[in-house]
């Protein structure tokens, strides 16, 4: 669908579900990958191809987002950005877990806005800049127990928007991607048996998103022909939020 040969895209959070299949898609259309994740994903750096690196950053901390994209923008330069890392931490909002709070802001929404701005010499220097978020559902709709993840989410989906006003003048789009559950080997423990038989039943085609299918709607709008495509929250949730 989409040749990106020559372009670098940085996918952040490259060692789990989603980010595996955004690293897979990518390296089909001809990217060349930069896969950042606190876990070392070198593996499938190899596994996809010479061209591809894996850089070890913990995206909770400022300084290492600032270093690893300078190091990512000399060695390999950045053209699209998907910041895809994040945390899933559920609790009900009567509850004063400040820690996990202040963690999933960090992972979930902090981390998208300092790795961007780091990026963004980068992008700029591309001419067609791309940056992608990965948002949720829960960042648009309530959903109980998603009190600080949700939040989190919908920030993102603000966020997203103002880069997509600034940054518009640089050749640079904004968009974000808000999926509904998407089966990853992580997701599927809290969303097999009955309760995710339940959840399905309420997505009206029936079934949670494959994370191919993320990495498809990422490919689209890192694409020369989503140009036009900015500040977009694009629902991959097969029509959950519409109800
Ligand atoms: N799976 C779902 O159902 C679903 C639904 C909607 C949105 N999302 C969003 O999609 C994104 C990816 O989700 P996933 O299901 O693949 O999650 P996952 O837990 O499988 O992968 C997340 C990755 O982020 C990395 N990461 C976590 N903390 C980090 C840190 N401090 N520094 C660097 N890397 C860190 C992890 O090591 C992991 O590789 C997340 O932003 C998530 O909120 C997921």
């Amino acid at each position: 669908m989409s040749d990106l040969t020559g372009l670098t895209a940085l996918i952040t959070g490259a060692a789990g579900g989603i980010g595996t299949a955004l690293a897979e898609g990518f390296a089909k259309a001809g990217a060349r990958l930069a896969l950042v994740d606190i876990n070392d994903a070198s593996d499938l750096a190899h596994r996809l191809g010479k061209d591809h690196r894996a850089y070890v950053c913990d995206l909770s901390d400022p300084k290492a987002i600032g270093n690893s994209a300078a190091q990512i923008g000399e060695e390999m330069g950045i053209d699209i950005l998907i910041n895809n890392a994040g945390l899933g931490i559920v609790f009900p909002a009567e509850e004063d877990r400040i820690e996990d709070w202040d963690r999933t802001m960090a992972i979930n929404l902090r981390a998208p806005w300092l790795l961007s701005g780091a990026a963004l010499p980068h992008l700029k220097a591309s001419g067609r800049g791309r940056i992608v978020n990965i948002s949720s559902q829960a960042g648009v709709i309530a959903i109980a127990e998603h009190a600080a993840y949700g939040a989190s989410k919908a920030a993102l989906i603000n966020l997203t928007k103002v880069m997509a006003v600034e940054w518009a003048k640089h050749g640079i789009t904004s968009n974000a991607i808000a999926p509904t559950v998407v089966e990853t080997p992580m997701a599927l423990v809290g969303w097999s048996g009955e309760k995710g038989e339940r959840a399905k039943a309420e997505i009206p085609v029936g079934r949670f998103a494959k994370p191919s299918e993320i990495a498809a709607a990422a490919l689209y709008l890192a694409s020369e022909d989503a140009g036009i495509i900015n500040g977009a929250t694009l629902m991959a949730d097969g029509g959950y939020s519409i109800r």
